[in-house]
């Protein structure tokens, strides 16, 4: 086994070898494009290279013939064939099913939890003043109708687990934490149907309050929510700073 069959195998297995791993421990790795390139490019010379005379076209085909027509085969070479002979169909049929068969992984969705506010809604700011009374009254109206989905302002109130996606968790960071009262008036008044196509409405089971409940009573509720969450509201002025 030392014919030029051999010797191209190697040349081709060097060239993957030293791209993939050897190349990346002295610089970036390569895009595996470029790396599908260079290897193509090393096949085709090869191919080139074998074909240039009769001679050296036999002496490349001659043992891949053998092997396929089984010719003078005995003893392990035969079995080796025969299971090749078998694997090959088996194993193109089992790809093409598993590229083809309908796979039960939901597909990834990329719903934009918190999408822009309707312009009207854009940098309204709580009219009442952040009084214990207020916020009281806001937290009862909150315990009435919003605890059975937000819980105590954690998102896991008793009817939390039907939902998905889950009721906000008030608490979390990455919620009212992050938002400015504007935003959580928008949400409060018009709920999961109110929101943008990349809000994905029709997966929301927030209810719309805004026949349910004034104006000043969202505003009563959203201060509740601050003060029951331990967070502050993101205000304009931060906003600006930060820039
Ligand atoms: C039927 C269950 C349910 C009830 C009741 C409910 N919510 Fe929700 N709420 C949700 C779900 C589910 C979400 C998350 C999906 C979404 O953003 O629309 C949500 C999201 C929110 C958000 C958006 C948070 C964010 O990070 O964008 C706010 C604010 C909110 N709810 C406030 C309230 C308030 C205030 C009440 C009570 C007046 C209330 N919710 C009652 C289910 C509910």
């Amino acid at each position: 086994m030392k014919g030029p069959l051999l010797k191209s195998a190697l040349v081709v297995i060097g060239v993957i070898v030293f791209l993939y791993w050897v190349l990346p421990l002295f610089t970036a790795p390569l895009p595996a494009s470029l790396i599908w390139l260079y290897i193509a490019l090393t096949v085709s010379s090869i191919l080139i290279f074998v074909t240039m005379s009769a001679s050296s076209l036999e002496a490349f085909m001659g043992p891949i013939t053998r092997f396929l027509t089984g010719e003078g085969q005995v003893g392990i070479v035969r079995t080796v064939r025969i299971v090749f002979l078998v694997l090959v169909p088996f194993l193109v049929g089992w790809g093409t099913y598993a590229t083809l068969a309908p796979s039960d992984e939901p597909p990834t969705e990329n719903r934009t939890i918190h999408p822009a506010p309707p312009g009207e809604f854009v940098g309204l700011s709580n009219p009442l003043p952040n009084t214990p009374e207020n916020i009281t009254a806001g937290q009862g109206r909150y315990f009435s109708l919003c605890f059975p989905c937000h819980g105590v302002f954690d998102g896991k109130g008793p009817a939390a687990v039907g939902f998905n996606p889950p009721p906000a968790d008030f608490k979390d960071s990455g919620t009212i934490a992050q938002l400015q009262e504007s935003f959580l008036f928008w949400r409060i008044k018009t709920g999961g149907v109110g929101l943008p196509v990349e809000g994905m409405p029709w997966k929301s089971a927030m209810p719309r309050w805004e026949f349910e409940l004034s104006d000043e009573e969202i505003w009563k509720i959203i201060m509740g929510e601050y003060a029951g969450s331990g967070h502050k509201p993101r205000t304009w002025e931060e906003e600006e700073e930060e820039e």
